[in-house]
């Protein structure tokens, strides 16, 4: 998610912080605050860009040599000054900064309700806060001491640095699923998100692990694990550069992006799904979820990337929830006269949750009275705000231009969203729903094992970056990630590059084959494999280049074509979000071999708020 940087030693703190914030402002993020200790705990905290935050600071009193900031990716509470960080608690004796998702928030934050605490923020953070702050006054032990008790009973994922007004030269930091370093240099000590707003200081770092923690405090550094063993802390050497730092030493924020994906398909599920007990909530559709369960047609919305995502929705929600579904361009509806009928329910899908054609087309379609749905990844964007509910894929920032960690996140969300209704439905059986479940969770080791090609995909990349033309074909849920991965090659390469349903070869495009026309074909063993077998003898019979995605151990193609990429088994409505994986990883290789932009292409923008 966004960005932490907090520092104690022998300089002004205010300084140091400002400038590790803007050195994290790649990261994408909302809002931004500050906290310094100066006799009080002094809290600064703005929607907006860091600069925002700056002038708003001006003027106060910022010294002190003890602070905390903080640059917010919304997860809880839309992006304004009050939802920002850092979070007080209750007594204003302590501030925290927070990244990540505590998944239990609610029962905690019911729990403090009851006991006469009040919040002033929507965040999980701020209940972070209090429940330390509860530990504390209830065990009446030191403040490290309850940040341990109250993390043993947190559920998912942070990284925070808490200080607080009774301990003013300590700064307690700890982790579990987000990232946090802590920077040693002569007196002084930085923790941060990562090594970036560290390097121009000290090239001495430490990396937190899950589960430890690390108190600052008398110009000494002490990490133990949750379950108190000490631990001595391993100093590595940076020789990073600072660029390459900003993209976790990638050369692109898409590679960067593409390989986040574990990650962020398993944060789309998290606190949601539980195959163990075949629980699966999407809290944000609860209100609705008759509405979606009774609905005698779905009719998705969106553009690019997006509009591919809902064509591969159309197949499950029509295959598992057994309800009609419509796939509309935005851009096409918005100027249609569409029939919108009182049991119809759209689901608008957006990435940046600001692109203007889908919110002209929730605006035609509510104005038709329909229910609107969002898929979103920016919180508290135009989308999420005119729709009626919806759910975050909660991807964190996507900074490339050519999407690929949302297009996962969203393909995530929509089978969610196809088990809710089809098991409230009954449209499944209970053993088929908890496979898929299981199946599901499975998806985000099973995309690790995909970006394991990216050496053979880079091969491949070196083969074909010269072509002018490429064809990628698919069948079923397999025929939107064709279109999903000519896109990709298109837009980052400036390739020609069409996706077509397989089977339509016959009806013209196979009059295009020949040694000059690479082919992908995306061939997972499903029920149309024989169909696309013959496909791919079509087009070998007319001396045309083959490329195959295929599952793992296939010898049937991979006899049968110039390379095969094998990739895990999965269910077929889970398949795009592994088939995909390599097709991002040609399309970049390929735009880097051809010196193009990959992070910003021509002509194009990450977000297209115009018409
Ligand atoms: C996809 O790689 C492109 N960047 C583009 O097609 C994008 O998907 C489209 O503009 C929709 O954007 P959105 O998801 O933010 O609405
Ligand atoms: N979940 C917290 C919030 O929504 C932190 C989000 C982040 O990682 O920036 O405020």
């Amino acid at each position: 998610m966004c960005g932490i940087i907090a520092y104690s030693g022998h300089r002004e703190a205010y300084p140091v912080i400002i400038k590790g914030l803007k050195r994290l402002e790649y990261r994408g993020y909302d809002s931004a605050g500050v906290a310094i200790f100066n006799q009080d705990l002094q809290v600064y905290k703005k929607k907006g860009r860091v600069s925002d935050l700056d002038a708003y600071a001006q003027g106060q009193d910022l010294h002190g040599t003890v602070g905390i900031g903080h640059t917010r990716w919304a997860t809880h509470g839309e992006p304004n000054d009050v939802n920002a960080h850092p979070h007080y608690s209750q007594s204003k004796n302590i501030v925290l900064i927070h990244n990540g998702i505590i998944e239990n928030y609610a029962s905690i934050k019911q729990d403090l309700l009851n006991k006469g605490y009040s919040f002033h923020s929507e965040t999980d953070s701020e209940v972070l806060v209090n429940f330390i702050e509860d530990v504390q006054q209830n065990v009446g032990c030191s403040l490290v001491e309850a940040v341990r008790l109250a993390l043993q009973k947190v559920v998912g994922a942070y990284a925070i640095v808490i200080i607080s007004k009774d301990n003013p030269g300590q700064m307690i930091a700890a982790r579990k699923g987000s990232p946090l370093v802590i920077g040693i240099g002569e007196r002084e000590f930085f923790v941060a998100s990562d090594a970036t707003p560290i390097i121009e200081y000290t090239n001495e770092v430490v990396y937190l692990d899950d589960q430890e923690l690390a108190v600052i405090e008398d110009g000494e550094l002490h990490i133990k694990s949750l379950d108190s063993i000490e631990k001595t802390p391993y100093i590595h050497k940076l020789d990073l550069e600072l660029d390459a730092i900003e993209k976790g030493g990638f050369e692109h924020f898409m590679l960067k992006e593409i390989f986040e994906q574990p990650k962020s398909v398993s944060d789309s599920m998290r606190g949601r799904i539980n195959s163990t007990e075949g629980t699966l909530l999407l809290g944000g559709l609860i209100e609705y979820i008759n509405r979606l369960v009774s609905a005698d047609r779905i009719i998705i919305l969106g553009c690019g990337t997006s509009w591919h995502a809902g064509l591969v929705a159309e197949y499950i929600f029509e295959e598992l929830a057994r309800v009609p579904v419509e796939v509309e361009y935005a851009s096409e509806f918005r100027y249609r006269n569409p029939i919108i009928r009182e049991n119809d329910v759209v689901i608008a899908i957006s990435q940046s949750g600001e692109t203007a054609d889908t919110l002209a087309a929730i605006e035609l379609a509510k104005s038709k009275g329909a229910i609107i749905f969002g898929v979103c990844n920016v919180v508290g964007a135009s989308i999420p705000r005119v729709t009626h509910a919806g759910a975050y894929i909660h991807a964190g920032p996507e900074i490339g231009v050519a999407s690929t960690k949302a297009f996962t996140g969203q393909l995530s969300i929509l089978m969610m969203m196809a088990l809710m209704i089809a098991h409230r439905k009954g449209t499944i059986t209970e053993s088929r729903y908890r496979k898929l479940l299981v199946e599901l969770e499975q998806i985000p080791a099973k995309i690790e094992q995909c970006l394991a090609l990216n050496a053979q995909t880079q091969y491949i990349a070196e083969v074909f970056k010269d072509v002018r033309n490429f064809l990628y074909l698919g069948r079923g849920y397999n025929f939107p990630v064709a279109l999903e991965g000519a896109l990709k090659l298109k837009e980052i390469s400036y390739i020609h590059a069409e996706g077509y349903p397989a089977a339509e070869m016959k009806h013209g495009p196979i009059a295009l084959i020949d040694e000059e026309m690479p082919v992908v074909f995306i061939a997972p063993h499903d029920s149309s494999y024989e169909k696309i077998v013959s496909n791919i003898q079509e087009v070998k019979a007319r001396k045309g280049r083959v490329i195959a995605i295929v599952n793992e151990g296939d010898t049937v193609i991979k006899n049968l074509v110039d390379f095969s990429i094998e990739i895990p088994y999965t269910s077929e409505e889970l398949t795009p979000l592994l088939s995909v994986i390599p097709l991002q990883l040609l399309a970049y290789h390929i735009a880097v071999m051809r010196g193009c932009d990959v992070d910003r292409p021509r002509n194009l923008a990450k977000s297209v708020t115009v018409e």
